[in-house]
């Protein structure tokens, strides 16, 4: 059956900045016709050079692609500098707290905050062009500050989620080699204090001894150990800073951040960006995607410790000069109207977020979004997982009256900004269905060989031309940069980049994203690796071995289910809750498992490999599809699925 088309909004086309598919196809036919034309057009005039590049694309040396080669640039003089001749007075950040504290920061403020930051890493703490600082920060503007500074010195910055345990953020420290980290006392959730110091404290007490010095900003007063020497409060220090810190000159390739994800083998990789073609793609697919105008008010709910915090909190609304909602609670408290209240409050125009949120604001109040006034909301997004069409509707008619385009944004942390998604003002939308490659992205569906599917048949979604926003290395090991995304697949004598992803094309040319083909699994929009999960299971001393899959789940999309072989006995609720609590201590409680089922033995073929595919079947309760012959021991199939029965 043909899908339902929902055409953009006549007056919001009117004025958007591209209104139509024949300009959406005048845009993607010009980077088809001269790539390196199309980029070079936008980068000269979207970035403020400070001295002129001499190569667009150099391929020389792929899959390490190098943009806007010897150009010179800022990226905190792009989001801030540049824009205060016009924009001083025009709030920059607005910050709403979980208890509803608000406060509005210009650009002239944000302006002398970031100045005051950079010269305190600079001078106080020795921070250098090309040093890396871990931020381990809740959404508070002083996240920002901190993110800007580091750019504006040009350090790297690497912020890990607060939501990540101390083991997993002494790891990413480490990794990183980071000389000093910034964090807060804490933060508010739900109306309680949380802390976040006190993990960064038990992170250095188990490694991490390239830190000399921790920064804390104070924002609940909960109480720390301090270690002298290492430890010094932001808040007493920053006063005496100047507010002016003139900028490094940057070149278009100098590493602007590292941001850990999880890949489908080992520990989570660093995906470094870089600094010219991330802060370019940042700032056009915001104009382009979100089409922020005026006086727009733009709210991301994404959390700064992910990449979808990065670009579209921080650095393509700021590089796009708009304003920013950051908030630091949950939409669903005090309850389920405060994300409707928000928007009504600070007359929101685009509200961009997770399927996962959208599920449970729905279940949460499905009338809820009627009680108030959304009529300023204009583009509404979402990210991170496969909608389903049931949470698209209601997105649609109740969040958005029917009034409003929705963006469904594919894309990923190794992308750096959106790569599949309608544009608002042009592309006719169908439920669940992420539409076309932006305007200067080149996507394919392919076999793994690189021969294109059918329309109609699901395969692997790679990008076969470089894009300036793309993952430049794997924080030091460009042997696993290569081998985790480039396969045998070349294009044009180049190896296409794959994302892991699977994808389908309709009849009409539209794709729709089916969900990772990978070891990956996304709980609520979080991504997570099996091997990390199953390595954290095996410090359990009761498990032989251990097998991790994605089951689908009504309100996360996946949650994490865990086969177990023991050793000798039967699983009991100590075993889980160790295995839990060993899941929270390693990773961080979003890897907590939702289902752990004891089975004699895992299916195998005969050199050994575990069939997933086989285990995540069983998981979902369907009946075995695969051919079992090949397994070493065919039998073990029936005997797991009578345990998953129980
Ligand atoms: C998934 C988040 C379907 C996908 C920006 C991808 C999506 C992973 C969508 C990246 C979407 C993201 N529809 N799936 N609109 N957007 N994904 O790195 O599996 O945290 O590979 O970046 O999220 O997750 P990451």
């Amino acid at each position: 059956m043909k899908k339902q088309i929902f055409n953009p909004n006549p007056e919001f086309a009117k004025d958007a900045r591209v209104g139509s598919m024949d300009a959406y196809w005048e845009l993607q036919n010009r980077a088809i016709e001269d790539y390196e034309g199309f980029w070079k057009d936008f980068a000269d005039e979207k970035i403020d050079w400070l001295a002129p590049y001499d190569k667009v694309l150099d391929e020389s040396n792929a899959p390490f692609y190098e943009w806007f080669t010897n150009g010179k640039l800022n990226v905190s003089n792009q989001c801030i500098d540049r824009h205060l001749a016009d924009k001083a007075d025009k709030t920059a950040i607005l910050f709403e707290g979980d208890r509803g504290d608000v406060e509005k920061i210009t650009y002239a403020q944000l302006s002398q905050r970031v100045n005051k930051m950079a010269n305190l890493l600079k001078n106080k703490f020795g921070v250098k062009k090309g040093d890396r600082v871990v931020l381990y920060m809740p959404m508070i503007p002083e996240s920002a500050y901190a993110m800007l500074a580091c750019t504006r010195i040009g350090a790297i910055h690497s912020i890990v989620f607060g939501g990540f345990s101390a083991e997993a953020l002494k790891d990413r420290i480490e990794d990183a080699e980071a000389k000093i980290v910034i964090t807060a006392d804490g933060a508010y959730r739900k109306g309680k204090p949380y802390m976040l110091k006190g993990v960064v404290d038990n992170a250095l007490s188990q490694g991490g001894a390239c830190v000399d010095s921790v920064l804390v900003v104070k924002r609940n007063n909960e109480a720390t150990e301090w270690v002298e020497g290492r430890d010094h409060s932001y808040n007493d220090l920053i006063d005496a800073e100047s507010d002016v810190c003139p900028f490094e000159l940057m070149d278009s390739e100098d590493p602007l951040f590292l941001l850990y994800t999880s890949g489908s083998t080992g520990k989570p990789k660093g995906v470094q960006h870089n600094t010219a073609g991330y802060i370019l793609w940042a700032q056009m697919t915001m104009e382009w995607v979100f089409d922020v105008q005026g006086d727009d008010l733009f709210w991301c709910t994404a959390d700064i410790g992910w990449i979808t915090g990065h670009t579209y909190i921080v650095y393509g609304p700021l590089a796009a000069g708009t304003t920013t909602l950051m908030f630091e609670g949950v939409p669903t408290y005090p309850n389920a109207g405060r994300a409707w209240k928000m928007v009504q409050d600070h007359k929101v125009t685009q509200f961009y977020t997770a399927p996962t949120a959208i599920r449970v604001l729905y279940k949460m109040g499905e009338n809820e979004p009627k009680k108030y006034d959304l009529s300023s909301l204009k583009v509404l997004g979402t990210v991170g997982e496969p909608i389903d069409p049931p949470a698209w509707k209601w997105y649609y008619e109740t969040v958005g009256n029917s009034n409003c385009s929705i963006v469904d944004t594919w894309w990923q942390t190794e992308t750096g900004g959106h790569i599949i998604s309608p544009l608002p003002g042009a592309t006719p939308i169908k439920a669940g269905c992420a539409t076309f490659a932006l305007p200067g992205i080149m996507t394919e569906i392919i076999d793994p060989d690189g021969t294109p599917k059918e329309i109609g048949e699901t395969g692997l979604l790679c990008i076969t031309k470089p894009w300036p926003s793309m993952i430049r290395n794997v924080w030091g090991d460009e042997a696993r940069y290569k081998k985790a995304y480039f396969g045998d697949a070349v294009k044009d004598g180049k190896p296409v980049y794959f994302s892991g992803d699977g994808a389908v094309l309709d009849e009409d040319g539209y794709i729709t994203i089916t969900g990772r083909m990978d070891d990956v699994i996304n709980v609520s929009g979080h991504r997570m690796g099996t091997a990390e999960i199953e390595a954290a299971v095996n410090k359990d001393d009761s498990v032989a071995e251990v097998a991790v899959v994605g089951r689908p789940h009504e309100i996360k999309g996946e949650s994490i289910f865990i086969y177990i072989v023991l050793k000798d006995g039967h699983i009991n609720d100590d075993i889980k809750s160790h295995i839990n609590a060993l899941l929270s201590s390693e990773i961080g409680n979003i890897a907590k498992a939702d289902d752990i089922i004891e089975v004699p033995g895992l299916p195998k073929t005969r050199s050994g490999k575990i069939m997933r595919r086989i285990l995540r079947t069983i998981a979902k309760g369907e009946a075995i599809t695969q051919d079992t012959s090949t397994l070493e021991d065919p039998s073990v199939v029936g005997q797991i699925e009578a345990c998953v029965k129980g």
